[in-house]
């Protein structure tokens, strides 16, 4: 048989990327790339970020509404923090100069071994894995933080909210509330982005009726690319080789565009305007820079590069952008930003496995088949 007899059913053009195509039905988020509109639930994340909490969205994403006084989750989620001792053993027990996404990806799937529900699938075990994987990442996130300096891991207290404990259990220092508020809008502008990469990929998982560990595991995998959440690390990597080199961010764009290579934190597959978490963490960044003479440096390379970006390409910043020097002025190692990522995305993802798991198919798309057809084995040398 040659390629024209090939059925036309697998002839037929497939979308590169899956751009623009719809693969499921979702309440949970409202994305309008070409308006630069970002809904959670109903609520713009502008409003989210400014006036409610990392908690409270949790709660949201995963309930479909915000909670009434009574339904916080806060205290439910403080009271889950703690991670088993020989989790902490294994770790340590790691080099010091780990890869930090897949040494969380090896941390979350340890967590699993010691979840007497990790194969339970009932809405409400699925619902107490959101709540614990939730409460337990930040956890691992530091004490790994904490071991690549040679430290041991601060436990986590039973107070407080996510952020301030998540800054308390890297340092054992009390955090300011600057900060505090800082991270917390970082991780309510970071929990949730519609059918993103790593979410498509959880959800794909769960619809194999596999656990949500599993699902959970396969998003970091997908989130630690480049492409993905592993941008952020690398806009941070840029910004500091700037500061060494003093080139002008402006010569910087030209020569990278030049060669054609992509200049991290920007661009976005569905956004065509501004990314809106980029413009509420630009924001926050300037009004950062006011408290804190250092960012300057950080905030006219960061005007520099994006003002050179869109007057060449017409390309602009991508949350990923901003978030690094955020992050640098948190104190945390640059190669753990994507980590922090996954703290906000764990409340995405588990929203998005309990709505899979409420009307489950399997997802199976297929491929067009573009090789050869008909060959002979009695014809292979
Ligand atoms: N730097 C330089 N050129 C770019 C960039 C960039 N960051 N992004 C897109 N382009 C150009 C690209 O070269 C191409 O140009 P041409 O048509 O002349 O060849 C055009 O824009 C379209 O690019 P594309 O790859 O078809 O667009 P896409 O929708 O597949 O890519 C993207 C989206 C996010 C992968 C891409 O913009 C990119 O690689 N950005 C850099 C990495 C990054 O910041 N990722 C974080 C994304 S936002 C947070 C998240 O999802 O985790």
């Amino acid at each position: 048989m040659n390629p024209s007899e090939i059925p036309q059913t697998n002839q037929e053009r497939h979308v590169k990327g899956l751009e623009g195509v719809i693969a499921l039905n979702s309440s949970i988020c409202y994305i309008d790339g070409g308006k630069g509109t970002l809904v959670y639930r109903g609520y713009a994340i502008e409003d989210l970020a400014t006036h409610s909490n990392f908690e409270d969205v949790a709660y949201l994403l995963w309930h479909g509404q915000l909670p009434n006084p009574d339904q916080q989750i806060h205290g439910q989620l403080a009271s889950l923090r703690s991670i088993p001792e020989e989790v902490l053993n294994f770790l340590s027990q790691l080099p010091r100069h780990f890869d930090p996404m897949a040494t969380l990806r090896t941390g979350i799937s340890l967590l699993s071994h010691y979840d007497p529900e990790s194969n339970t699938s009932t809405p409400e075990s699925n619902y107490q894995k959101a709540l614990r994987l939730t409460a337990q990442i930040p956890t691992l996130i530091t004490a790994l933080a904490r071991h690549r300096h040679g430290k041991s891991p601060i436990a986590p207290r039973t107070t407080g909210s996510t952020a301030e404990n998540f800054l308390y259990m890297l340092t054992g220092e009390e955090p300011n509330p600057t900060a505090i508020k800082s991270l917390d809008a970082f991780l309510v502008l970071h929990a949730e982005h519609g059918l993103n990469a790593s979410t498509f990929a959880a959800r794909v998982i769960g619809a194999t009726l596999s656990d949500m560990y599993s699902a959970i595991i396969g998003a970091v995998g997908a989130l630690k690319g480049a492409l993905h959440g592993g941008a952020n690390t690398r806009v941070m990597l840029m910004l500091l080789e700037l500061q060494k080199s003093g080139e002008a961010p402006e010569e910087f764009v030209m020569r990278k565009l030049a060669s054609k290579e992509r200049i991290m934190g920007f661009g976005h597959r569905v956004y065509k305007t501004l990314d809106p978490r980029a413009d509420v963490l630009r924001k926050m960044l300037i009004e950062l820079g006011d408290q804190t003479p250092d960012m300057k440096l950080w905030i006219d390379l960061c005007s520099g590069l994006s003002r050179t970006m869109d007057e060449q390409k017409g390309i602009r910043a991508n949350v990923d952008f901003y978030s690094a020097p955020i992050l640098h002025l948190l104190g945390i190692d640059p190669d753990f930003y994507t980590t922090i990522f996954v703290m906000g995305r764990i409340t995405g993802w588990t929203a998005h496995l309990l709505e899979q798991w409420e009307d489950n198919r399997l997802i199976r798309p297929r491929a067009a088949y573009t090789g050869p057809m008909g060959l002979n084995l009695s014809d292979h040398q």
